[in-house]
Protein backbone atom coordinates (compact mmCIF):
# COMPACT_ATOMS: atom_id res chain seq x y z
CA UNK A 1 0.00 0.00 0.00
CA UNK A 2 1.37 3.50 -0.84
CA UNK A 3 2.73 5.11 2.21
CA UNK A 4 5.59 5.98 0.07
CA UNK A 5 6.67 9.78 -0.99
CA UNK A 6 4.06 11.73 -3.38
CA UNK A 7 5.12 14.57 -5.25
CA UNK A 8 8.88 13.82 -5.30
CA UNK A 9 9.01 13.79 -1.55
CA UNK A 10 9.89 10.59 0.83
CA UNK A 11 6.62 10.49 2.07
CA UNK A 12 3.03 11.42 1.90
CA UNK A 13 2.70 13.50 4.83
CA UNK A 14 1.34 16.41 4.33
CA UNK A 15 1.48 19.70 7.38
CA UNK A 16 -1.06 21.81 6.07
CA UNK A 17 -0.75 25.74 6.06
CA UNK A 18 -1.45 26.94 9.57
CA UNK A 19 -2.83 30.68 9.04
CA UNK A 20 -2.27 33.40 10.12
CA UNK A 21 2.08 32.23 10.37
CA UNK A 22 1.91 29.55 12.48
CA UNK A 23 3.43 27.24 10.09
CA UNK A 24 6.75 29.32 10.17
CA UNK A 25 10.35 28.36 9.04
CA UNK A 26 10.78 26.55 11.60
CA UNK A 27 7.99 24.24 11.74
CA UNK A 28 8.30 23.73 7.89
CA UNK A 29 11.55 22.66 7.58
CA UNK A 30 11.46 20.57 10.43
CA UNK A 31 9.09 18.62 8.22
CA UNK A 32 10.98 19.18 5.44
CA UNK A 33 14.35 18.04 7.43
CA UNK A 34 11.97 14.71 8.13
CA UNK A 35 10.98 13.95 4.21
CA UNK A 36 7.67 15.02 4.55
CA UNK A 37 5.46 17.87 2.86
CA UNK A 38 6.38 21.35 5.25
CA UNK A 39 4.14 24.17 3.74
CA UNK A 40 4.83 27.77 5.01
CA UNK A 41 1.57 30.42 5.07
CA UNK A 42 1.61 33.14 2.69
CA UNK A 43 0.28 36.31 4.53
CA UNK A 44 -3.49 37.42 4.11
CA UNK A 45 -2.17 40.27 2.03
CA UNK A 46 0.05 41.58 -0.51
CA UNK A 47 3.51 41.15 0.96
CA UNK A 48 5.65 39.45 -1.54
CA UNK A 49 9.04 40.87 0.34
CA UNK A 50 8.38 39.23 3.88
CA UNK A 51 7.05 36.02 1.77
CA UNK A 52 10.87 35.77 -0.18
CA UNK A 53 12.14 36.48 3.74
CA UNK A 54 10.08 33.81 5.05
CA UNK A 55 11.13 31.46 2.06
CA UNK A 56 14.90 32.04 2.69
CA UNK A 57 14.68 31.47 6.26
CA UNK A 58 13.50 28.38 5.49
CA UNK A 59 16.09 27.62 3.31
CA UNK A 60 18.79 28.33 5.84
CA UNK A 61 17.28 25.43 8.04
CA UNK A 62 16.51 23.00 5.28
CA UNK A 63 18.10 21.65 2.33
CA UNK A 64 14.79 19.83 1.55
CA UNK A 65 11.89 21.10 -0.80
CA UNK A 66 9.36 22.82 0.63
CA UNK A 67 5.86 24.92 -0.16
CA UNK A 68 3.78 27.47 0.29
CA UNK A 69 0.13 28.09 0.64
CA UNK A 70 -2.15 30.46 -0.36
CA UNK A 71 -5.81 31.34 0.41
CA UNK A 72 -6.91 32.86 -2.82
CA UNK A 73 -9.90 34.64 -0.66
CA UNK A 74 -7.29 37.20 0.12
CA UNK A 75 -5.53 39.40 -2.57
CA UNK A 76 -2.63 37.00 -3.69
CA UNK A 77 -1.03 38.31 -7.26
CA UNK A 78 1.95 39.73 -6.03
CA UNK A 79 2.26 36.70 -3.21
CA UNK A 80 2.07 33.78 -5.90
CA UNK A 81 4.37 35.96 -8.05
CA UNK A 82 7.31 35.23 -4.92
CA UNK A 83 6.32 31.82 -5.01
CA UNK A 84 7.01 31.09 -8.43
CA UNK A 85 9.79 33.43 -8.58
CA UNK A 86 11.33 31.85 -5.55
CA UNK A 87 10.52 28.39 -7.36
CA UNK A 88 9.85 26.57 -4.54
CA UNK A 89 8.85 22.97 -5.17
CA UNK A 90 4.97 23.30 -4.09
CA UNK A 91 2.09 25.72 -3.87
CA UNK A 92 -0.66 24.77 -1.99
CA UNK A 93 -4.44 27.07 -3.11
CA UNK A 94 -7.80 26.67 -1.18
CA UNK A 95 -10.92 28.74 -0.79
CA UNK A 96 -11.28 29.87 -4.38
CA UNK A 97 -10.68 28.77 -8.04
CA UNK A 98 -7.12 28.15 -9.54
CA UNK A 99 -7.89 28.12 -13.52
CA UNK A 100 -5.63 26.30 -15.96
CA UNK A 101 -4.20 29.01 -17.00
CA UNK A 102 -2.97 29.83 -13.27
CA UNK A 103 -1.29 25.81 -13.10
CA UNK A 104 0.47 26.15 -16.40
CA UNK A 105 2.31 29.19 -15.07
CA UNK A 106 3.15 27.52 -12.17
CA UNK A 107 4.00 24.57 -13.72
CA UNK A 108 6.05 26.90 -16.08
CA UNK A 109 8.33 28.18 -12.64
CA UNK A 110 8.82 24.11 -11.88
CA UNK A 111 6.33 24.58 -8.88
CA UNK A 112 3.24 21.74 -8.43
CA UNK A 113 -0.24 22.97 -7.54
CA UNK A 114 -1.84 21.17 -4.56
CA UNK A 115 -5.40 21.83 -4.97
CA UNK A 116 -7.20 21.81 -0.90
CA UNK A 117 -10.98 21.33 -1.82
CA UNK A 118 -14.14 20.05 0.54
CA UNK A 119 -16.62 19.03 -1.74
CA UNK A 120 -16.42 17.20 -5.27
CA UNK A 121 -17.52 20.00 -7.68
CA UNK A 122 -14.73 21.82 -6.39
CA UNK A 123 -12.39 18.52 -7.02
CA UNK A 124 -13.73 18.50 -10.60
CA UNK A 125 -12.64 21.84 -11.41
CA UNK A 126 -9.12 20.81 -9.96
CA UNK A 127 -8.91 18.02 -12.21
CA UNK A 128 -9.75 20.27 -15.00
CA UNK A 129 -7.08 22.92 -14.19
CA UNK A 130 -4.64 20.24 -13.97
CA UNK A 131 -3.12 19.98 -10.74
CA UNK A 132 -0.80 17.71 -9.32
CA UNK A 133 -2.78 16.74 -6.15
CA UNK A 134 -5.93 17.16 -4.22
CA UNK A 135 -6.42 17.75 -0.85
CA UNK A 136 -9.89 16.56 0.32
CA UNK A 137 -10.59 18.83 3.49
CA UNK A 138 -13.50 16.40 5.84
CA UNK A 139 -15.60 18.05 7.98
CA UNK A 140 -14.10 16.71 11.10
CA UNK A 141 -10.84 19.31 10.21
CA UNK A 142 -9.35 22.36 12.10
CA UNK A 143 -9.49 25.60 11.03
CA UNK A 144 -11.42 26.84 8.47
CA UNK A 145 -13.61 23.95 6.75
CA UNK A 146 -14.49 24.02 3.11
CA UNK A 147 -17.47 21.79 3.30
CA UNK A 148 -20.10 19.83 4.76
CA UNK A 149 -19.41 16.60 4.20
CA UNK A 150 -17.09 13.99 6.13
CA UNK A 151 -13.67 12.25 4.67
CA UNK A 152 -14.77 8.34 5.10
CA UNK A 153 -17.32 8.99 2.01
CA UNK A 154 -16.10 12.41 -0.08
CA UNK A 155 -12.77 10.85 -0.17
CA UNK A 156 -13.54 7.84 -1.83
CA UNK A 157 -15.37 9.87 -4.06
CA UNK A 158 -12.77 12.33 -5.34
CA UNK A 159 -10.46 9.08 -5.70
CA UNK A 160 -13.05 7.63 -8.00
CA UNK A 161 -13.42 10.69 -9.81
CA UNK A 162 -9.12 10.64 -10.48
CA UNK A 163 -9.16 7.08 -10.94
CA UNK A 164 -8.31 7.78 -15.15
CA UNK A 165 -5.55 9.92 -14.26
CA UNK A 166 -2.66 10.04 -11.76
CA UNK A 167 -3.69 12.65 -9.80
CA UNK A 168 -2.62 11.45 -6.09
CA UNK A 169 -5.58 12.43 -3.83
CA UNK A 170 -4.52 13.19 0.15
CA UNK A 171 -6.81 12.93 2.79
CA UNK A 172 -7.19 15.88 5.59
CA UNK A 173 -9.31 16.12 9.01
CA UNK A 174 -9.33 14.62 11.99
CA UNK A 175 -5.85 12.56 11.36
CA UNK A 176 -3.53 12.55 14.31
CA UNK A 177 -2.02 9.25 14.00
CA UNK A 178 -0.55 5.70 11.94
CA UNK A 179 -4.45 4.66 12.39
CA UNK A 180 -5.77 7.35 10.91
CA UNK A 181 -3.30 7.67 8.06
CA UNK A 182 -3.43 3.37 7.01
CA UNK A 183 -7.39 4.18 7.36
CA UNK A 184 -6.99 7.32 4.45
CA UNK A 185 -5.06 4.91 1.92
CA UNK A 186 -7.75 2.52 2.62
CA UNK A 187 -9.89 4.55 1.41
CA UNK A 188 -7.77 5.19 -1.81
CA UNK A 189 -5.77 8.15 -0.68
CA UNK A 190 -2.09 8.47 -1.43
CA UNK A 191 -1.06 10.68 1.33
CA UNK A 192 -2.75 12.84 4.28
CA UNK A 193 -2.56 16.42 5.32
CA UNK A 194 -2.36 16.95 9.18
CA UNK A 195 -2.78 20.46 10.47
CA UNK A 196 -3.78 19.85 13.84
CA UNK A 197 -1.11 17.52 14.97
CA UNK A 198 1.62 20.16 13.76
CA UNK A 199 0.16 22.73 15.57
CA UNK A 200 0.68 20.90 18.31
CA UNK A 201 4.46 20.62 17.85
CA UNK A 202 7.65 22.32 19.59
CA UNK A 203 8.19 23.71 16.62
CA UNK A 204 5.12 25.44 15.57
CA UNK A 205 4.39 29.41 16.21
CA UNK A 206 1.46 29.36 17.95
CA UNK A 207 1.50 30.78 21.80
CA UNK A 208 2.02 28.52 24.07
CA UNK A 209 -1.17 28.44 25.85
CA UNK A 210 -2.82 27.24 22.81
CA UNK A 211 -0.76 24.44 22.68
CA UNK A 212 -1.25 23.10 26.27
CA UNK A 213 -5.37 23.67 25.34
CA UNK A 214 -5.07 21.40 22.47
CA UNK A 215 -2.82 18.78 24.74
CA UNK A 216 -6.11 19.17 28.09
CA UNK A 217 -9.22 19.19 25.40
CA UNK A 218 -11.26 16.46 23.30
CA UNK A 219 -13.83 18.78 22.12
CA UNK A 220 -14.40 20.79 18.87
CA UNK A 221 -17.36 22.67 17.53
CA UNK A 222 -17.82 23.87 13.77
CA UNK A 223 -18.98 27.39 14.45
CA UNK A 224 -18.77 30.91 12.49
CA UNK A 225 -18.54 33.08 15.41
CA UNK A 226 -14.91 34.32 14.75
CA UNK A 227 -13.52 36.35 12.48
CA UNK A 228 -16.97 36.95 9.96
CA UNK A 229 -16.72 40.39 9.19
CA UNK A 230 -12.69 39.96 7.54
CA UNK A 231 -13.39 36.54 6.24
CA UNK A 232 -17.81 35.82 5.71
CA UNK A 233 -18.74 32.40 4.36
CA UNK A 234 -15.68 30.56 6.23
CA UNK A 235 -16.86 28.37 9.35
CA UNK A 236 -14.42 27.23 11.32
CA UNK A 237 -13.61 24.09 13.46
CA UNK A 238 -12.42 25.55 17.16
CA UNK A 239 -11.51 23.85 20.82
CA UNK A 240 -14.77 24.31 23.00
CA UNK A 241 -13.07 26.58 25.51
CA UNK A 242 -14.64 28.33 28.29
CA UNK A 243 -14.78 31.59 25.89
CA UNK A 244 -16.55 29.55 23.00
CA UNK A 245 -18.46 27.98 25.38
CA UNK A 246 -19.87 31.39 26.34
CA UNK A 247 -20.46 32.93 23.09
CA UNK A 248 -21.71 30.16 21.03
CA UNK A 249 -24.76 31.33 20.27
CA UNK A 250 -23.13 34.80 19.24
CA UNK A 251 -26.32 36.91 17.18
CA UNK A 252 -25.91 36.78 13.36
CA UNK A 253 -25.49 40.61 13.57
CA UNK A 254 -22.73 40.70 15.62
CA UNK A 255 -19.17 40.40 14.53
CA UNK A 256 -15.45 40.85 15.80
CA UNK A 257 -15.67 45.07 14.05
CA UNK A 258 -16.87 46.62 17.01
CA UNK A 259 -16.03 44.86 19.70
CA UNK A 260 -13.29 45.64 22.29
CA UNK A 261 -9.85 44.98 21.76
CA UNK A 262 -8.29 41.98 23.70
CA UNK A 263 -4.86 41.95 22.55
CA UNK A 264 -1.79 42.62 20.40
CA UNK A 265 -0.30 40.50 18.21
CA UNK A 266 2.47 40.65 15.55
CA UNK A 267 1.60 38.53 12.16
CA UNK A 268 3.91 38.36 9.75
CA UNK A 269 5.65 41.31 10.96
CA UNK A 270 2.97 43.48 11.49
CA UNK A 271 1.55 45.16 14.74
CA UNK A 272 -2.17 44.13 14.86
CA UNK A 273 -5.24 44.67 17.53
CA UNK A 274 -6.94 41.36 18.45
CA UNK A 275 -10.53 42.25 18.42
CA UNK A 276 -12.84 39.79 20.92
CA UNK A 277 -14.12 36.87 17.86
CA UNK A 278 -11.13 38.15 15.59
CA UNK A 279 -10.24 34.85 13.50
CA UNK A 280 -6.78 35.07 13.89
CA UNK A 281 -5.25 32.49 16.65
CA UNK A 282 -2.43 33.71 19.45
CA UNK A 283 1.20 33.00 18.24
CA UNK A 284 3.98 33.81 20.87
CA UNK A 285 4.15 37.12 20.22
CA UNK A 286 0.43 37.54 21.30
CA UNK A 287 -0.24 39.28 24.44
CA UNK A 288 -3.57 40.25 26.61
CA UNK A 289 -6.78 37.72 26.39
CA UNK A 290 -5.24 34.52 24.81
CA UNK A 291 -7.74 32.45 26.63
CA UNK A 292 -10.51 34.69 24.91
CA UNK A 293 -9.00 34.85 21.25
CA UNK A 294 -9.81 31.53 18.69
CA UNK A 295 -8.20 28.18 18.57
CA UNK A 296 -8.87 26.00 15.93
CA UNK A 297 -8.21 22.20 16.02
CA UNK A 298 -9.76 19.14 14.45
CA UNK A 299 -11.43 16.39 16.02
CA UNK A 300 -8.75 14.36 16.36
CA UNK A 301 -7.81 16.81 18.73
CA UNK A 302 -8.40 14.69 21.92
CA UNK A 303 -5.65 12.02 20.62
CA UNK A 304 -3.06 14.54 21.24
CA UNK A 305 -1.51 13.92 24.04
CA UNK A 306 1.96 15.87 24.61
CA UNK A 307 3.73 18.31 22.01
CA UNK A 308 6.21 16.74 20.14
CA UNK A 309 9.12 17.92 17.95
CA UNK A 310 7.73 17.65 14.53
CA UNK A 311 10.25 15.28 13.03
CA UNK A 312 9.07 12.76 15.42
CA UNK A 313 5.62 13.06 14.68
CA UNK A 314 6.51 12.38 10.82
CA UNK A 315 8.49 9.31 11.55
CA UNK A 316 5.78 7.75 14.20
CA UNK A 317 3.16 8.25 11.52
CA UNK A 318 5.78 6.72 8.85
CA UNK A 319 6.70 3.80 10.57
CA UNK A 320 3.82 3.12 12.99
CA UNK A 321 1.70 2.85 9.41
CA UNK A 322 4.23 0.49 7.72
CA UNK A 323 3.77 -1.36 11.13
CA UNK A 324 0.20 -1.57 10.86
CA UNK A 325 -0.12 -2.43 7.39
CA UNK A 326 2.42 -5.03 7.10
CA UNK A 327 1.46 -6.31 10.46
CA UNK A 328 -2.50 -6.58 10.20
CA UNK A 329 -3.19 -5.76 6.39
CA UNK A 330 -1.27 -8.32 4.98
CA UNK A 331 -1.95 -11.47 6.76
CA UNK A 332 -5.84 -13.22 6.13
C1 LIG B 1 -4.70 26.60 13.04
C2 LIG B 1 -5.05 26.13 11.66
C3 LIG B 1 -4.82 26.98 10.58
C4 LIG B 1 -5.12 26.57 9.28
N1 LIG B 1 -4.85 27.42 8.24
C5 LIG B 1 -5.05 27.00 6.99
C6 LIG B 1 -4.69 27.84 5.88
O1 LIG B 1 -4.18 28.93 6.05
N2 LIG B 1 -4.91 27.37 4.62
C7 LIG B 1 -5.46 26.13 4.40
O2 LIG B 1 -5.62 25.76 3.24
N3 LIG B 1 -5.82 25.34 5.42
C8 LIG B 1 -5.62 25.74 6.70
N4 LIG B 1 -5.96 24.91 7.73
C9 LIG B 1 -6.59 23.60 7.43
C10 LIG B 1 -5.55 22.53 7.10
O3 LIG B 1 -4.98 22.77 5.83
C11 LIG B 1 -6.17 21.14 7.09
O4 LIG B 1 -7.23 21.05 6.18
C12 LIG B 1 -6.70 20.71 8.46
O5 LIG B 1 -5.87 21.16 9.50
C13 LIG B 1 -6.84 19.21 8.52
O6 LIG B 1 -7.55 18.83 9.65
P1 LIG B 1 -6.86 18.52 11.08
O7 LIG B 1 -6.59 19.86 11.68
O8 LIG B 1 -7.90 17.75 11.80
O9 LIG B 1 -5.59 17.77 10.82
C14 LIG B 1 -5.68 25.29 9.05
C15 LIG B 1 -5.90 24.44 10.13
C16 LIG B 1 -5.60 24.83 11.42
C17 LIG B 1 -5.82 23.87 12.55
Amino acid sequence: MGWKGILGFDYGVVQGPLGPDVSGPELVAAVANAGAIGILRAPDWEAPDHLRELIRETRALTDKQFGVGIVLSFPHKENLKAVLDEKVAVLQVSWGDFPKELVSEAHHAGVKVIHQVGCIEDAKKAKCAGVDAIVVQGHEAGGHVLGQDGLISLLPRVVDLVSDCDIPVIAAGGIVDARGYVAALVLGARGVCLGTRFLATLESFAHPHYKQKLIESDKTEFTNIFGRSRWPGAPQRVLQTPFFNEWRHLPDHENEENQPVIGLSTIHGVPKEIRRFAGTVPNPTTTGNVDCMAMYAGEGVGLIKEILPAGEVVKSLVEEAQYIIQQKLSHG
